[in-house]
């Protein structure tokens, strides 16, 4: 164990059903203790198919979807590193912006706002939402607060909707960017 801990992320967008073999498992194998946040619509999708309550197994950790009540604690470990994974178009917006009116943007706004603290994004989208006229300034809006994106044809290339259904994400591009952000303590 390194005592790193990873805070994953996932949004309602393409892949979130594979968090747990293709991000989560490798990343504790790795030494990270993981803490898991989903935004409401990953929440209801992975709570339908059981994969919230592997993850909780896997990760010994309660996985956050609702905000806790100020007299409650945070169920999580302070996070040394985030990833944002998969991104919607719509996730990947409200961060650009600081909206923050779910608690998985909530965590990760506050991450991009604090030194020190590293925020890999990998947005799942396609050439539609990329074709967005906001779509541009917001992946610079993005970089320029020192986030890391995951993005680009080399990692993930942008289809028409559709036309690219169950394509296997990037996972491995992800992790790296994961363990280069906060290498491992000798
Ligand atoms: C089956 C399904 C797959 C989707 N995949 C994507 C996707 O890959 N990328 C994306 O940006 N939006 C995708 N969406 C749309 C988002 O789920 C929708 O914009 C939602 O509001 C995102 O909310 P969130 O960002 O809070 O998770 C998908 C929707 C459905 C029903």
């Amino acid at each position: 164990m390194t005592g790193r801990v990873l805070g994953v992320v996932g949004s309602g967008a393409g892949g979130v059903e594979d968090l747990l073999p293709c991000l989560i498992r490798p990343a504790l194998e790795a030494g990270w203790t993981v803490g898991v946040t989903l935004t409401p619509t990953a929440g209801r999708w992975l709570t339908e198919t059981g994969a919230l309550a592997e993850i909780e197994r896997a990760t010994g950790l309660p996985v956050r979807v609702d905000p806790r009540s100020p007299s409650e604690r945070s169920p999580h470990p302070p996070v040394d590193c985030y990833v944002v994974a998969p991104a919607s178009a719509n996730t990947v917006a409200k961060l650009a912006l600081g909206l923050a009116d779910n608690q998985a943007l909530t965590q990760v706004n506050e991450a991009i706002g604090t030194h020190d603290l590293p925020v890999v994004v990998f947005p799942r989208v396609n050439a539609a939402h990329a074709r967005h006229p906001a779509w541009n300034d917001h992946l610079t809006a993005l970089r320029r607060a020192g986030v890391h994106l995951v993005y680009g044809d080399d990692v993930w290339p942008l289809h028409e909707p559709r036309s690219s259904p169950g394509k296997q994400l990037p996972w491995s591009a992800v992790l790296d960017a994961v363990n280069q952000a906060v290498p491992v303590p000798r």
